[in-house]
Parts: structure tokens; C-alpha cells; sequence
């Protein structure tokens, strides 16, 4: 029986957890991670269970009635089953693998907006969106399809008199995020949910800053679509997951042709597999579903409660270390359990690059820029910003770190 680190009650010097994850003992010149929220280090879990299912199981799936094939098969639905458990899905039939959050909307946008959405129709969003859960949409404008946008609070939260102002009759979907990867809002998508539902709207979730840092049920969110990234939350790139509501999939019509996704071809036409299948054309990325199950082992069983606990240590303590100095600006809510993984800040009069250049040099490796973001800039005036993001794998050190770096900086522009 594999034994489960557990992650400590106080913010450690050091996460327990770092030593699961090769890449902070084989970098010879040692890493200060603080850009999760772009992807996630991966611990040993995952990349053993990669390995092995290349060395002992790899074929493909669904297609070959030999064993090897069908231990294939047999693994890649299992991790189908482990991601519909990680997010309380109603069944394994409900997750599409797809490559990630950014495919997931996009098939959404394609599927719903080329079938469903009529001219005159709107989609309802944020101020604070990815932007890949605003360009699938702004795309529908060549059919009349129009995008709204929900504004913030001085407190980067969503406006929800704005928000139920915007929410019409038109609107048909309305699609938010459920952390933002910029100010860390953990968004009210339950309530969301509930007045998108009074107002007959569908709801899409974009969980890419949420899945890995905080407990996710479906169902009691409401949402009639979820997406998911693998790759930040601890499994390999290129994968990742929509959860449909089961009789929306078997509604809807798939964005993208080819093998596995139909029942029928013919001259004259085709008939669409089943759902999940019926989403996922050609061969899936198998081996980054092997992944993300591994990675969805790992987080389950320490358990997402104290994930999303130690996490808040980490926020909690970086941002008082941060506002020891009051020339940082910081985005975002102040009420700690608003928030989760990122805090976005600029330290003032030294731009976003230079900050996190600086930093960089000194081993503290951090993202600056818009954040694909830009909508949000815009509103909170600013052109980038820099974001340190933390994950199970960091502790008081890695904060540290960032704090000296900062010092730093301030001395070159001094
Ligand atoms: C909130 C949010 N949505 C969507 C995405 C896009 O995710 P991916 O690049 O994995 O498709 C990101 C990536 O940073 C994100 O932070």
C-alpha cells in the first residue's frame, strides 16, 4: 500500500509533498516554483504511471479485440472514471477527454453556437475571463451571436447587479470562471447557476484555475458544462476534460469528425457514436488520460479539503508578507476565503517583465503580463501585472524567496 504524505496543518518551511516531485531535487541549481497557475510540476505518481503505460499497456483504445488493446481500453476509461469521481460527475459517460479548458470551450462555442445559437442570441461572460472563454465566442459574431460582459467590484468580484442586468432573454448561455487566473475570485457559480437556470440559460463552468485547488461537484454547482486542465493540476500537457450534462451531450451535435465519433458512415451521411465518444474524434491522447487519472489518484487521496486548506495558508502568508511594503499593489479580494492559488500584484513604478526578469535570475520563477487576460487589464487600468501562484508543493520558503527577490528588484530601480 503506497503511503499518502499528508499535508500539515501550519505552512511548513518546506511542503512535505516537494519531495514527490523530482524536478526540485534534480535541477541542479534548485527552483522556486511560483507559476502553478500556468502548469503544475508533476509528482513521481504521474510520471511512473506514464511510463509504465508506455512500457506495458500502449495501443489504442476502443479499436482492437486482441488483450493488449483491451488493457488498454480498460485503462483509459478507468481514469475516465477517476476524473467523473474527482468532480461528482453522475457517470463516466458525462466526461469528454478533450486536450484541455481551451479545446473544451472551443467545442462548446462551435457546437452550441454553429447548431444552436440563432442571430440576435447572447452569451453571457465576465470581465475577468481567460481569454480562451471569450475569443470561442467573440468567434460567433459572424452569426449575430453577441458577447456580454458581467463588470467587477472594486474588490474583483463579479457585479451581480450587473450581471442580473445583462442576464436576458437573449442571453443563452452564460459561461464563467470559476477562479479567475488573475485575481483569484473564487466565483458564486452555484448562485450563478441558479439564476442562469430561472433565466433558461445553459451554464459553462471554466474550471481551469478550480479543479486543482479546490473541492468540485458538479452537481452541486448546477452547471450544465465543466472544463478542466490537466496539466495544472499535476498530469502531463495536451489533456484535459468536459464534463456534459448527460442528456445535453446526447443532445447536442460534436464539433469535430472523424473516427471513433460516429456509429455509421456512409455515402449519403453518418450517425454520431454515444456520448463521451461522440466528442472525442480520433485517437485520444491516451497516454495523457493515464496521466491525468495518476494525477487525480494523487490529489484524492490527500484529499481536495486539504488541498484547498493548505493552499490557503500559502495565500494567506504571502499576502501578509507582501503587504509589509506599501509600494506593491495587489489585485483582488482581500477576504482570504474569497480567494484561491494566485495573487496577481505590480510593484510600483517597475513594470510586470523586469519584476519577474529580476526574479528569474534569482531562481523565482514567475509569470508577468496580461495573463491572457486582457479584458480584465483593461478594466483594472493596468497593462500587465506580475503572479505568483502556489501549489501543494511550495511552503514558507518559496514565499520567502519571492519576498527577498522583491528587495532585490527594488535596488536595481532604485
Ligand atoms: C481561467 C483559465 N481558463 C482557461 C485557461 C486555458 O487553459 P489551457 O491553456 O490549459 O487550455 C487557463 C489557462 O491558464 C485559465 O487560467
Amino acid at each position: 500500500m503506497r503511503v499518502v504524505t499528508k499535508l500539515p496543518d501550519a505552512l511548513p518551511d518546506i511542503s512535505p509533498l516537494a519531495a514527490d516531485f523530482p524536478i526540485f531535487s534534480e535541477r541542479k541549481e534548485g527552483l522556486v516554483y511560483l507559476d502553478s497557475a500556468a502548469t503544475s510540476q508533476k509528482p513521481r505518481q504521474v510520471i511512473d504511471a506514464v511510463c509504465e503505460f508506455e512500457r506495458k499497456y500502449n495501443a489504442n483504445v476502443h479499436r482492437g479485440i486482441y488483450p493488449l488493446s483491451e488493457d488498454a481500453t480498460e485503462r483509459y476509461e478507468g481514469a475516465r472514471k477517476k476524473v467523473a469521481g474527482f468532480i461528482n460527475s453522475e457517470s463516466a459517460d458525462e466526461i469528454v477527454f478533450l486536450r484541455g479548458t481551451t479545446e473544451a470551450l472551443n467545442v462548446l462555442a462551435l457546437s452550441l453556437g454553429i447548431w444552436q445559437l440563432k442571430p440576435g442570441d447572447e452569451v453571457l461572460t465576465t470581465v475577468m475571463e481567460h481569454h480562451s472563454n471569450v475569443v470561442p465566442w467573440q468567434m460567433l459574431s459572424w452569426k449575430g451571436v453577441r458577447l456580454k460582459f458581467a463588470d467587477i467590484d472594486s474588490e474583483g468580484q463579479i457585479d451581480m447587479d450587473d450581471f442580473a442586468t445583462k442576464l436576458t432573454g437573449r442571453t443563452k448561455i452564460v459561461s464563467v470562471a470559476h477562479v479567475s487566473n488573475v485575481l483569484g475570485t473564487i466565483n458564486p457559480v452555484r448562485e450563478i447557476a441558479d439564476m442562469a437556470h430561472d433565466n433558461s440559460s445553459l451554464l459553462i463552468v471554466d474550471g481551469a484555475q478550480s479543479a486543482p485547488h479546490i473541492p468540485v461537484d458538479v452537481r452541486k454547482i448546477g452547471c450544465d458544462f465543466f472544463a478542466l486542465s490537466g496539466h495544472k493540476m499535476l498530469a502531463p500537457t495536451g489533456i484535459g476534460a468536459l464534463y456534459g450534462r448527460y442528456d445535453l451531450l446526447r443532445k447536442i451535435e460534436p464539433a469535430l469528425g472523424g473516427g471513433e465519433m460516429i456509429s455509421e458512415v456512409h455515402q449519403n451521411g453518418c450517425t454520431w457514436n454515444v456520448p463521451p465518444y461522440k466528442f472525442e474524434a480520433g485517437t485520444p491522447n491516451i497516454i495523457g488520460a493515464i496521466g491525468l487519472g495518476a494525477a487525480v489518484d494523487y490529489l484524492s487521496a490527500i484529499g481536495m479539503e486539504n488541498v484547498e486548506r493548505y493552499d490557503r495558508h500559502l495565500i494567506s502568508y504571502a499576502l501578509s508578507r507582501l503587504g509589509e511594503s506599501d509600494d506593491i499593489e495587489i489585485y483582488g479580494p482581500h477576504d482570504i476565503e474569497q480567494r484561491s492559488g494566485v495573487i496577481a500584484f505590480n510593484l510600483k513604478g517597475v513594470h510586470g517583465h523586469d519584476t519577474a526578469e529580476i526574479l528569474g535570475r534569482r531562481g523565482v520563477s514567475i509569470r508577468s503580463g496580461h495573463h491572457c487576460a486582457q479584458p480584465l487589464m483593461e478594466r483594472l487600468g493596468i497593462s500587465s501585472a506580475s503572479r505568483a501562484s502556489f501549489y501543494l508543493y511550495n511552503g514558507k520558503r518559496d514565499v520567502d524567496a519571492l519576498i527577498d527577490a522583491l528587495d532585490e528588484v527594488r535596488k536595481v530601480f532604485a
